[in-house]
């Protein structure tokens, strides 16, 4: 195993919880260097992956990063699998709910020396949300570390692999990077473009959100970054360009509909500077982004799944250095 200090990690839900950026970044690329350096690290310990929504890509890179550090893995299904979760205190359980969160957390906190959960936004109830009632509660009840596999606001461990995604691809110091939502029949949460404005404003670029009006982001997250409802003009010498469709946050959970020209194409990538193209996945092609840019050699977006792995791996490693995780 190499000689380095890792900052124990307790849990991981927002970029607040990381120490140093810098640092973590550091961490990221030798991991992803060696991934196989640090399987010492995880032996004899499980981890458990909790998923309240679907998912092919948290499931299986966070999977990847356990094995890679010699972890086991458990993953359920909670909502499929699961009996049915009771969030609040003093409830009298005889309607639908059958298992209070309390014992869950507990119950699975002696199975797992980590946890990681999956649950999305409601859009339907936006101060639960913004709350995060559900990952909140099961951080308070569990005594093992938590780490976010995306909840209702904030999809850090996606953040983080775009900045390393970023990071590998940029040609200058101070690269121009454009958020831009784009169109989608469905209503979808505004947790992936929270997050990456989150956490892109920890690094070193010139970031601007384009948006159509109506749906401008929660300002405890745009505060003090450059909006622009005309996208033409925003993506103008762009060096990175990142779609992604969020509904309403305004009109809560509301979707745009006839905003078709929202959608990321060959002629808009044309206003850039030979922008990189970057998505979450999964996307809706010629909905999102046409074809021939996603299929085009400046999309990215291989690329940032790939690295969720490395991502991953970098944080599991963090919470196995958690004295709560030393359990043998
Ligand atoms: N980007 C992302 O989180 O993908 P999944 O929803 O498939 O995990």
């Amino acid at each position: 195993m190499p000689e380095i200090i890792i900052i124990p990690m307790k849990k991981f839900t927002t970029v607040k919880d990381v120490d140093d950026l810098k640092e973590l970044l550091s961490l990221a690329q030798k991991v992803k260097q060696n991934p196989f350096d640090y399987q010492e690290m995880g032996r004899n310990k499980t981890l458990g992956l909790l998923f309240f929504n679907p998912s092919l890509r948290t499931r299986l890179s966070t999977q990847k990063a356990a094995i890679n550090l010699g972890m086991n893995v458990m993953v359920m299904n909670l909502n499929n699998d699961g009996w049915s979760i009771e969030l609040e205190d003093g409830t009298v359980m005889n309607e639908g709910t059958q298992e209070h969160i309390k014992e869950a957390a507990g119950v699975i906190s002696q199975y797992c020396d980590i946890i990681g959960v999956r649950t999305f936004a409601s859009l339907t109830d936006k101060i639960d949300d913004y709350d995060e009632v559900i990952l909140n509660k099961f951080i308070d009840y569990a005594t093992v570390p938590v780490v976010s596999l995306e909840s209702a606001t904030l999809h850090p461990l996606q953040s983080f692999a775009d900045v390393i995604t970023i990071d590998e691809n940029k040609t200058k110091p101070k690269p121009k990077v454009v958020l831009t939502w784009a169109p989608h029949p469905k209503a979808l949460p505004q947790a992936v473009a929270n997050s990456f404005v989150e956490w892109i404003n920890e690094t070193d670029v010139e970031l601007v959100i384009t948006s159509p009006k109506g749906f401008d982001l929660s300002s405890q997250f745009t505060k003090g970054v450059e909006i622009n409802h005309n996208q033409n003009e925003a993506l103008a010498a762009a060096d990175f360009v990142y779609a992604k469709n969020w509904s309403s946050y305004n009109d809560y959970g509301k979707i745009g509909t006839e905003l078709d020209d929202w959608t990321i194409t060959k002629e808009k990538m044309k206003l850039t500077n030979n922008a990189k193209f970057m998505h979450c996945l999964p996307v809706r092609r010629n909905v999102v982004v046409s074809d021939e840019v996603i299929d085009s050699k400046n999309s990215l977006v291989l690329e940032q799944a790939n690295n969720r792995t490395y991502a991953a791996q970098t944080i599991l490693l963090k919470m196995l250095q958690h004295k709560s995780c030393h359990s043998d």
